[in-house]
């Protein structure tokens, strides 16, 4: 068992019979939505809300309920992957695209664990480079607005070279930073340049991450 499988199948230990949970979205959380597939096949009852169009795909195909955000109150548990954490808690996220379904569905759950190998855990945010979700109207607008603060931003593109969408159909601006220093104040900045929808940034919703490792270990850390 790799460590994302390790990290994704305990985490999915964490759901209980009547929850709605928030489905995230990558390779590891990949795993803990095949687990939870097994335990709806098996008889658990649970309400699964997706973050991304991957991820729907993947939920239908496990026969896993579902609901639109819009249709439930509040989500109970949501179970997601990081791309970086740091020792508060705090992440990048956005490396699958899904940033900005994955902060909704965050926004609205009582309780968020990230499910990570254990490469992903870092003591400075930004060596993975922070996406940015940006409307296509007017895109390089914000790109000059982020070069002319010192930042570098990269339009996202796929492997054969068009340019990335999201499922929301807008643009991701990488910025690669290699350190971020005040991710707080960055965050806000970010926020509020017209043009953005959303950032990588998830400063203060993981309430507990479930860190796989290759030697077969699994450690729980709660904030
Ligand atoms: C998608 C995400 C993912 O959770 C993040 O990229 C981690 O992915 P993986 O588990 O595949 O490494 O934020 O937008």
């Amino acid at each position: 068992m790799n460590s994302k499988q390790i990290a994704g199948e305990k985490a999915c230990e964490f759901i209980q019979d009547g929850m709605v949970v928030g489905l995230g979205t990558g390779s590891t959380a990949y795993y803990m939505i095949q687990k939870l597939g097994d335990r709806v096949a098996d008889g658990l009852n649970v309400t699964g809300v997706v973050t991304s169009k991957a991820t729907e795909e993947l939920a239908k195909e496990r026969n896993i309920p579902l609901m639109d955000l819009n249709e439930v109150g509040e989500i109970d548990l949501t179970i997601d992957g990081t791309d970086e954490v740091d020792g508060l808690f705090r992440g990048i996220k956005g490396g699958g695209g899904a940033l900005l379904f994955e902060k909704l569905v965050a926004q609205a759950s009582k309780r968020s664990i990230w499910v990570i190998g254990e490469d992903k855990v870092v003591e400075t945010l930004g060596a993975f480079p922070l996406p940015v979700e940006v409307v296509p109207f007017g895109y390089k607008q914000v790109e000059r607005q982020l070069e002319m603060n010192g930042y570098k931003p990269v339009l996202r593109h796929h492997e054969d070279g068009s340019v990335y969408l999201t499922d929301s159909e807008n643009y991701i601006l990488d910025l690669h930073m290699g350190a971020v220093t005040n991710p707080e104040e960055l965050n806000t900045w970010l926020n509020n340049l017209p043009g953005v929808v959303e950032n990588g940034l998830f400063l203060n919703y993981a309430t507990s991450i479930v860190i796989g490792y290759s030697n077969g270990n699994v450690e729980v850390r709660d904030k």
